[in-house]
């Protein structure tokens, strides 16, 4: 069985979906690893170290992609790509399953089996495959570094012949896996942190970072779904957080918003008064700008500057940190192949959730009933 490591050609993308040391074990298991070249070069990976590794090195990448059974990929392949792959091949990445399901189309066609990792469930067993945590804490942690790097204060306390300075308020809106990874790294780098988010159980992990949790009453509503994610809020639940983080606002110096809630548009939760509460010199850095943002003014890939307050909007904070995000990712799609294949075979367990759960298209259709019903509005429309 083959397995090909494609070059990335999304715009940005610094990642690869395989290192190096992971080629290394499956080659060891008695895979075919075959590479194009210059793949890892931007997260640190030379050809060399995959040929050390035991993988090929081509540079015909549309003969990789007609010969390759297995195709672990950052982002979904484009569509002339997925036009020269070899019909039955498995592909497992980022899909944007929800976003861009037509997308997918042509892989679909050729009756390619595609896994997404975003849809990979969030229980325990799949901890090790979850690659939206792995990505979210890499981007929390640039996040937090990001705005320690722009704002124009410092981050510590210091004490000094010539006075003391007193240390930055950073306030984190969604204390997810990206909120929590940014503040700890604003804790690290000696900011006092406070933190909101609409999932109760949230507030334990703030605390237990160091950080403020900020609590607002909601009315007694569970804003937690079975999954552990948060839900979408009435109006008036949503309104008591902005009129919380507006208060907040105004003695932040910097904002970190990363609340989001699966499959919908971002919340819009600090409004046009909260930043206009702001004072000069302070900042927001949206996190949640990918799904439309969290401020009402973000402009999403855009960096903006309101009354003295800058707004960053970074779309994709990970590509920053390609060797890390690489690791990563390449340790996820490792234990993910490792329910796909057994004794160098492929062997598609669709009774397990894991799979089931994460599959978007087998043998010509659309397995996932989510992706069938975006793809079914969009060809209505
Ligand atoms: P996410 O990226 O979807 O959302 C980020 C945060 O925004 C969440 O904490 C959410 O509660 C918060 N949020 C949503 N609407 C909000 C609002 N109106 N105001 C304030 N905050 C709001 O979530 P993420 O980070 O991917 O994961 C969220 C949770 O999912 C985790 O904390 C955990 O409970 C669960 N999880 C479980 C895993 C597992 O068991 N394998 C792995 C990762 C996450």
């Amino acid at each position: 069985m083959l397995l090909g490591i494609l070059k990335e050609t999304a715009s940005g993308e610094t990642r690869v979906a395989l290192l190096p040391d992971y080629v290394k074990t499956l080659v060891a298991q008695g895979m075919e690893v075959m590479v194009e070249q210059g793949a890892g070069i931007a997260a640190g990976a030379l050809d060399e170290a995959y040929s050390q590794a035991g993988a090929t090195l081509t540079p015909d990448r549309a003969g990789l992609l007609a010969s390759a059974d297995l195709l672990p990929v950052v982002n979904a392949p484009n569509a002339a790509d997925q036009q020269l792959l070899k019909s039955g091949v498995v592909v497992t990445g980022f899909m944007r399953p929800l976003d861009a399901p037509q997308d997918l189309k042509p892989a679909i066609d050729r009756g390619a089996t595609l896994f997404s990792v975003e849809l990979v469930p969030r229980i325990s067993r799949a901890q090790a495959m979850d690659a939206l945590s792995s990505m979210a804490t890499v981007a929390g942690y640039k996040a937090a570094v990001l705005a320690a790097n722009t704002l124009p204060r410092l981050f510590p306390m210091l004490m000094t012949a010539a006075g003391t300075v007193p240390p930055a308020k950073v306030f984190v809106i969604g204390a997810g896996v990206a909120g929590l990874q940014a503040i700890a790294t604003a804790r690290r780098l000696g900011a006092v942190v406070e933190a909101y988010d609409v999932r109760a159980a949230a507030g334990e992990q703030v605390r237990s970072l160091g950080a403020k949790f900020l609590d607002v009453d909601l009315g007694g509503i569970n804003a937690e779904d079975k999954g552990g994610y948060a839900k979408e809020l009435s109006e008036e639940a949503l309104d008591r957080g902005r009129d919380l983080i507006a208060k907040t606002a105004k003695y932040s110096d910097v904002i970190i918003a990363t609340a989001q809630v699966p499959g919908r548009r971002a919340p819009l939760l600090i409004r046009k008064d909260a930043v206009e509460g702001m004072r000069p010199g302070s900042l927001i850095v949206d996190l949640a700008a990918p799904a439309g943002g969290n401020c009402t003014l973000t402009r999403p890939g855009e960096t903006i500057l309101i009354n003295g307050v800058l707004i960053l909007a970074p779309l994709n904070l990970v590509v920053a940190i390609p060797v890390h995000a690489s690791q990563l990712y390449s340790r996820n799609i490792i234990n993910f192949l490792g329910l796909i294949v057994h004794k160098g075979v492929l062997a598609l367990d669709f009774n397990d959730e894991i799979l089931s759960g994460s599959c978007v298209a087998h043998a010509g259709k659309v397995t996932n009933p989510r992706v069938a019903a975006v793809l079914e509005l969009a060809t209505a429309h």
